[in-house]
This record gives C-alpha cells, sequence and structure tokens, in this order.
C-alpha cells in the first residue's frame, strides 16, 4: 500500500471520485457526481494506492494556518479491517503536524465514530446532518512531538 497527495487536475482524481461516490454516495442511492464537495479545489486530497488501484482516500480542507477539516474518509471494501485507515489518517496527520497545523476536526456518521476515537478525536456535542444522516462533531490536537530530555546527549 503506498499513500500520496494527488491533485483535482491529476488523471488518478476521477478515481478518487469513484471511490467516494461508490462507497459514500451510492449506498444513500445519491447518483455520481453527489460526492463532489465545494472543498474539492482547495483542499489536500491524500490517496492510498495498492499497485494501480485506488484503494482509499481522505481530504483535508485548510481553514486557517493551524486547523482544517477532514472530509471523505474511506477505504475500498475489500481493503477494510486491516489497519490502512488507520495509517492513512496518521500519515496525514502526521504531514500536517509537520505543516504546523495543531487542529484537525471532522463531521462523523454515527457508524464511524468508533474508528475515529480510535484514532484520538474527542467528540462533541454538535451533530449535523449532510446527506440526510446525523454526523458528529470529532476534534483532535495534533501534539508535536517532543524530544524526551537528554535523549540529545551522546553517551560515550
Ligand atoms: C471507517 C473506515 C474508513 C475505516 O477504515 P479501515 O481501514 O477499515 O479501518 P482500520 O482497519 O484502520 O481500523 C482502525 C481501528 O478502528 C476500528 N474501526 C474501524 N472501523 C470502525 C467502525 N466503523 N466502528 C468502530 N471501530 C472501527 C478497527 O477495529 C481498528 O481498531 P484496532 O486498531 O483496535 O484494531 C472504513 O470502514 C470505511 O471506509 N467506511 C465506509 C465509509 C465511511 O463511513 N467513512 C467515514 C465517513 S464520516
Amino acid at each position: 500500500m503506498k499513500f500520496r497527495f494527488i491533485k483535482t487536475n491529476d488523471p488518478e482524481y476521477v478515481k478518487e471520485k469513484m471511490l467516494r461516490w461508490e462507497n459514500l454516495r451510492k449506498p444513500l442511492g445519491l447518483p455520481p457526481g453527489s460526492e463532489v464537495i465545494p472543498e474539492d479545489k482547495d483542499s489536500l486530497h491524500f490517496v492510498a494506492f495498492d499497485k494501480k488501484d485506488l484503494v482509499g482516500c481522505v481530504l483535508f480542507h485548510p481553514e486557517s494556518a493551524i486547523k482544517g477539516r477532514l472530509f471523505q474518509m474511506t477505504i475500498s471494501e475489500e481493503y477494510r479491517g486491516q489497519g490502512f485507515g488507520r495509517k492513512l489518517i496518521a500519515t496525514l496527520e502526521h504531514f500536517l503536524n509537520d505543516k504546523g497545523y495543531q487542529e484537525v476536526y471532522l463531521y462523523a456518521r454515527e457508524d464511524s465514530l468508533g474508528f475515529y476515537k480510535q484514532m484520538g478525536y474527542h467528540a462533541e456535542e454538535e451533530t449535523i446532518e449532510i446527506v440526510h444522516l446525523p454526523h458528529r462533531l470529532m476534534r483532535k490536537q495534533l501534539v508535536k512531538k517532543e524530544i524526551p530530555h537528554g535523549a540529545l546527549i551522546q553517551r560515550h
């Protein structure tokens, strides 16, 4: 499994949209195209490939220099339950942390709350309806890993 960023003018974007539609919109009876959100063009698109197949994706929309929102997270059905969702989100968070982002938030479907809790997101009271489904606000603070005191002292 390989992860990388793509842009909306890359040919892989078509595959990303197809995965998003199949996993996030088609089960709700929504047509192709309904997966595209206004934030698409200004978001980072982080995707997972297994050979030539695009099998996972997540979008990050920056809202300030330190904060942004995750959208449209999904892993292909046949690849679920193997830790790929965890790796995808953790790798993206690591990248964001390096860029100075301190907070990520998202709105989670009720049936994916457990996944995001495992990833360290805290559920808040606020819920909103997206595509006719209740979604719960969740947040995570990205904390720079401190170098343990003394770790840089060379021992002879
Ligand atoms: C939610 C989703 C992205 C998880 O991806 P995944 O690759 O299956 O997740 P992982 O295998 O990396 O799971 C990581 C951990 O979360 C747990 N987990 C995964 N999905 C879960 C769920 N729906 N509820 C509770 N826990 C879940 C796993 O058991 C695992 O726990 P562990 O580390 O203790 O073993 C995937 O199921 C999916 O695409 N679902 C459909 C689309 C969707 O609902 N997206 C979210 C929209 S808000």
